[in-house]
């Protein structure tokens, strides 16, 4: 009899189970049969009014469907929540003509691409590639290059002091001095990379970029350096654009002069960035100053030589008609992409 009622109580579970529509329902029936009150429970009941030699047998049949209905209540209730997680992802609508987010790819810096080819057009004038400190000891930024403490030639380039004997370098000219030093003439140089300056407005940014030539020969003259920056300025501008040598002032070239090229934004009939002029300043120039080949020990007039100094900003510009020096530093891919 308590076996039947057993059995009974297994069947309908099992049915129950199988009919559950979702999992809370489910965990009802559970209740209803496996829980502290449940069917089974109640049946163990029986037990005590059982024959002592039967109570074992339906204790051990007892637990037999405990496990059994636990086991289908189990699968049962996977099956409902796949289905469940199912329904639910087919109700969301996904859009999927949304395109994914993508990382967006970075550029080479105008500033590199042009130094690149300035490089690979004074290789073929038998230039090689020199670098200095970005911070410099005041005597390799000034003082060798002819600038005394005191004179008002430092005026000319407002400096970030480190400390009282270093400096960040404002001109890329120690190179210079740095080559004259290690290494034996004849000489030609090319070097490059950031210098400061406590400057900013539409054309000067106060870190920007310098290239640094330098020629030490024995027999060095004026219509070489011009020569030599001519075929430069054409080889990198193209045949186009005018150039023009301005007489000027450096303590480390005499004599010296400055380099403009005509203005690719307003063709030369003057504008806010070459401030009305029609041309742009690119750098300076001259033959090198006996004092700076004093300085570093190098004989003179046994050797002789000239430099220039250009910024890579102003010949990016130039070149590519860019209308602000500030759109540089700021590394937004969409200006950078154009180059
Ligand atoms: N160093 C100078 C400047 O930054 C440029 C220059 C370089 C001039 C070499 C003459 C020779 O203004």
């Amino acid at each position: 009899m308590s076996n039947t009622k057993l059995n009974d109580i297994k069947e309908s579970a099992l049915k129950d189970f199988q009919k559950a529509a979702n999992s809370t329902e489910l965990y009802n029936f559970k209740v209803q049969y496996l829980g502290k009150s449940g069917a089974l429970t109640e049946a163990m009941k029986l037990m005590a009014s059982l024959p002592k030699e039967e109570k074992p047998l339906f204790g051990k049949l007892v637990n037999e469907v405990k496990a059994e209905l636990e086991t289908v209540y189990a699968e049962a209730e996977s099956n409902l929540k796949n289905k469940e997680i199912e329904s639910q992802m087919l109700s969301e609508k996904i859009d999927l003509t949304l395109s994914a987010s993508t990382t967006e790819r970075g550029h080479e810096h105008p500033i590199y691409k042009v130094t690149h080819e300035i490089f690979s057009i004074m290789a073929r004038l038998g230039y090689a590639l020199r670098t200095g400190p970005m911070i410099e000891k005041d005597y390799y930024n000034f003082e060798a290059l002819n600038i005394p403490k005191n004179h008002p030639a430092r005026d000319m380039q407002d400096t970030f002091f480190v400390d009282e004997t270093h400096v960040l370098r404002t001109h890329t000219s120690p190179i210079q001095i740095h080559s004259l030093e290690n290494e034996k003439p004849p000489l030609r140089i090319i070097g490059t990379g950031p210098v400061f300056r406590c400057d900013s407005d539409i054309s000067h940014l106060p870190n920007f970029h310098q290239i640094e030539g330098m020629c030490v020969d024995e027999k060095v003259s004026m219509a070489d350096l011009k020569g030599t920056i001519s075929f430069f300025v054409r080889e990198f501008f193209g045949p186009g654009l005018k150039t023009r040598f301005r007489p000027s002032f450096f303590p480390f070239t005499e004599p010296s002069a400055e380099v403009d090229c005509s203005c690719p934004i307003c063709k030369g009939s003057g504008c806010s960035l070459c401030k009305q002029s029609g041309w742009i300043e690119i750098g300076g120039c001259g033959l090198i100053n006996p004092k700076v080949f004093e300085f570093a020990k190098v004989e003179y007039p046994k050797w002789q030589g000239f430099a220039f100094g250009f910024g890579v900003e102003r010949m990016a510009i130039i070149k590519y008609g860019v209308d602000d020096i500030r759109h540089f530093p700021k590394n937004d891919v969409r200006f950078l992409k154009q180059f």
